[in-house]
């Protein structure tokens, strides 16, 4: 199969990459006291040096009290902390890589430490779950989405490439999509995903106003929840339509279409992935990822399960079609900084393994 379609330029607005391979953001837990390491700064530069098109980093916490649940993840927010990032950045630009930050806020999902009084539409963190504390104010509400907006300008300060928003995966921003979480009447809930989807929406208002016309803002979004891996926000094109252009309309740019397999379609009838039916019905650039390049899923990954390097053929066929735009890479990279080097060259036989090991350390 011909890399062509993966390594083809990609251009959008201000973000200009050289090829399509996006790093996926992953939570590393290597930041004591919530401050990113020289440790970090140089496993990013890695990623850079060795010809990843876009790196999205870990989630980073944005200016709320209880925005992380892990004291070793990376805040966005405070003089030392920003301090980091602009080092991050800084090694990431100075070996030619392009660097988006992950913005986060983790709602009521469980984590080894809670930092603060929990934010939840509800107060609770699954469907079906009982209320152990009280729903987010207004004032709440309010607060958190200026500390999106205040995370997204300072990003643009710092000189980061674009930015991205996690509402994905069952945490804050996705609770408030998800019926199972937001079982609020007034609103910032309703029975439709065209209403729960308002708090998303005002968030990304908020950051199109912090960083202007031309700065790239992708948001994440999925299907399935750590909670859940079955729940669904849209069980039909027209729903996922209602869920995706009030975003568009915000100022969502390009949509991280979050699946734990890339090949699987979304609706019945149809061989379209997730990134492939967000593209069609927003006409907005996607990034897929999933799987891609090897044999086992990464929720399996963190009960130890290893995965062997398989073939992107399936990938580059999707990709050449243009049911998608770029394609989002996670643990491949995170074992293995030289990854898109050693496909570009078909150096196949030097692919890694996925251990379970690389979780506990910076490659
Ligand atoms: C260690 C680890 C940490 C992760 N942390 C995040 C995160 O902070 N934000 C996020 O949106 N996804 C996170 N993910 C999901 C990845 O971005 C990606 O979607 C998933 O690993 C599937 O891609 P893969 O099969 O190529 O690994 C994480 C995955 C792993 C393995």
């Amino acid at each position: 199969m011909s890399l062509d379609a993966l390594f083809k330029p990609f251009e959008f607005k201000s973000l200009k990459l050289p090829n399509r391979v996006v790093m996926a953001p992953m939570t590393r837990s290597f930041s004591p006291g919530g401050v990113a390491t020289d440790e970090v700064a140089a496993y990013y530069r890695r990623r850079a040096e060795n010809q990843v098109g876009l790196i999205v980093t870990e989630g980073t916490g944005v200016a709320r009290p209880a925005s992380l649940n892990d004291a070793n993840v990376p805040r966005f927010h405070g003089e030392k902390e920003l301090a980091a990032w602009k080092k991050v950045v800084d090694e990431v630009h100075a070996a030619g890589g392009l660097i988006a930050p992950q913005l986060w806020h983790v709602g009521s999902a469980k984590g080894p430490a809670q930092l603060g009084k929990v934010d939840s539409p509800s107060g609770i963190s699954k469907a079906g779950g009982e209320p152990f504390t009280e729903p987010m104010t207004d004032a709440d509400i309010a607060d958190t989405i200026a500390a999106f907006g205040q995370a997204a300008g300072d990003a643009k300060r710092l000189g980061f490439d674009a930015v991205e928003l996690h509402g994905a995966h069952g945490y804050l921003i996705d609770q408030f999509f998800w019926a199972g979480t937001n079982i609020r009447t007034d609103k910032w809930g309703g029975p439709t995903i065209g209403e729960r989807a308002r708090f998303a929406a005002e968030i990304l208002k908020a950051v199109r106003a912090a960083v202007g016309p031309d700065y790239p803002v992708i948001i994440r979004l999925s299907q399935w929840k750590q909670q859940d891996y079955t729940a669904r926000n849209a069980s039909t094109p027209r729903e996922l339509e209602a869920w995706l252009q009030p975003l568009a309309d915000a100022g969502a740019d390009i949509f991280h279409c979050s699946q734990r397999r890339f090949w699987e379609p979304e609706f019945e009838g149809s061989d379209l992935n997730f990134a492939g039916w967000a593209k069609k019905l927003t006409g907005a650039p996607t990034i897929t990822v999933g799987s891609v390049g090897l044999s086992g899923e990464f929720i399996a990954a963190f009960g130890g399960e290893g995965s062997q390097p398989a073939s992107i053929d399936g990938l580059l066929e999707r990709l050449e079609r243009g049911e998608f735009d770029l394609v989002g890479v996670g643990r491949a990279l995170l074992q293995d900084p030289e990854w898109v080097v050693k496909i570009r060259e078909g150096r196949n036989d030097e692919l890694k393994n996925f251990e379970r090991a690389a979780l506990g350390a910076l490659y």
